[in-house]
């Protein structure tokens, strides 16, 4: 027997912070395949000072613990206003809300204590939106000796998992991440990895360069009309990150503004225009991911499949399209899913899966010693509804995601 649908919220920051991503998913359990049904998408905006609030945080000279705690509870106001509009235009009543919040540190190269911190408290976005919330998803991977990180591999592995082609499922949001997914989809033989800089490296030289009046190089417009530096190319992918096997995972901790700012003097002081940088870091994205793929990937993918902020920026899309043939590049529409939602959506199959208690990890991907179920949760009103509901269910194994494509009218998209 098929249990009713649930409605999920699923929310996340990237390490962008350009926006509050949220979905909103009807959850069919269909025998061992859960549908997804996507019923809205809202992209909420963080204010400025806000913004810089949380960029301040990234740098441990700056970031101080009062500010920790402030900003854990602002956000976790943004968070609860972006998923009220996300479940108002949907026109629904939510079930779950699964928030992975903001990672703040993400600390896992060896030397210290494996760690890692979002914020964005759920216990304000459970009592604003009156309803039950999974949070902080990846302590619980860490525990088990894993790098919490790639998540999305869990995900990637049951969507994408196909018994002609094998795939690469890229992210490119702040960091670049792959999942691959071999033929037949079998998660034992998933890899996944972070492949190195995605935006983040761009963003920043952006913002540096334009004097904070710009966040991005918005359709590759400046790397589209400077040249690559192929020596700066070639130095920077010599970076001892790529030489390292997966599992492995990296951030703004070794990608961030201390990496990109002598660059940026250096090339100044050489006479580089300022698309020139551009261009060449945007080169730096595209070859590190073709780098990683042909150091690490067993075998060249029948299909790369690219979605995350990046996907939108035509040079870098041009770039991985040459560099990574002869596979086929597609893109996350391709496959019913929205360019820079996906993650949204794939934090609300891991809440689910959380909420019933069933494993939401890869551990081969992660690096963990086995799987866990991720995520706390914040019990609300509708709490022992949902225990009794889900509590004949837990025996269940999920062996398959598919997105449902409706041909009726397509589900609200709003945002920046
Ligand atoms: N039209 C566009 N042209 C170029 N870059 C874009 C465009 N849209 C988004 N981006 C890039 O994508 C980033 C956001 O990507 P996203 O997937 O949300 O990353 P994250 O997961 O880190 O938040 C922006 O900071 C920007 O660099
Ligand atoms: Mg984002």
């Amino acid at each position: 027997m098929n249990p009713s649908p649930l409605v999920v919220l699923g929310m996340i920051s990237g390490t962008s912070v350009d926006g509050l991503d949220a979905a909103v998913v009807q959850l069919t359990e269909d025998d061992d395949t859960l549908v997804v049904r996507l019923l809205g998408y809202h992209e909420g905006e963080v204010d400025e000072a806000l913004r810089r609030r949380v960029h301040a945080l990234f740098s441990p000279a700056e970031s101080r613990i009062d500010e920790v705690c402030e900003v854990n509870v602002l956000l976790g106001e943004a968070f609860a206003r972006t998923g009220a509009v996300a479940a108002r235009e949907a026109g629904v009543e939510l079930d779950l809300v699964a928030s992975h919040g903001q990672t703040v540190w993400h600390q896992v190269a060896p030397g210290r204590t494996r760690s890692t911190l979002q914020i964005g408290e759920p216990s304000t976005i459970a009592e604003r939106l009156g309803v039950t919330v999974v949070a902080d998803f990846r302590p619980r991977d860490i525990a088990a000796g894993g790098e919490a990180a790639p998540l999305a591999s869990y995900v990637d592995v049951l969507l994408f998992g196909d018994e002609r082609q094998s795939r690469a499922i890229q992210n490119i949001g702040g960091i670049g991440n792959v999942t691959w997914v071999p033929v037949g989809g079998r998660a034992d033989e998933a890899l996944a990895f972070d492949t190195g800089p995605g935006n983040v490296l761009i963003d920043h030289a952006i913002w540096r360069l334009t004097d904070g009046t710009q966040r991005f190089d918005r359709d590759g417009a400046l790397a589209g009309s400077g040249s690559v530096d192929q020596a700066v190319l070639g130095e920077l992918l010599g970076h001892p990150y790529f030489a390292q096997r997966p599992p492995k995972t990296t951030g703004r901790e070794l990608f961030g503004a201390q990496f990109v700012d002598p660059l940026i003097d250096r090339a100044e002081r050489r006479g580089l225009s300022v698309a020139d940088v551009v261009a060449t870091l945007t080169a730096f994205t595209a070859h590190s991911i073709a780098d990683q793929y042909h150091r690490f990937l067993p075998a060249p993918p029948d299909e790369v499949v690219i979605g995350g902020g990046g996907s939108q920026n035509p040079v870098l899309m041009g770039m991985l399209g040459d560099l990574l043939a002869p596979s086929r590049v597609l893109v996350h529409e391709d496959f019913g899913l929205p360019a820079v939602g996906r993650e949204a959506i794939y934090f609300a199959i891991l809440g689910y899966q959380a909420l019933h208690g069933r494993p939401n990890t890869i551990p081969s991907c992660t690096g963990a010693d086995h799987a866990v179920v991720m995520g706390n949760l914040v019990p609300g009103p509708n709490y022992l509804a949902l225990v009794e509901r889900v509590a004949a269910m837990t025996e269940r194994t999920i062996r398959r995601v598919v997105i449902e494509r409706s041909d009726q009218q397509d589900p609200p998209v709003s945002g920046k």
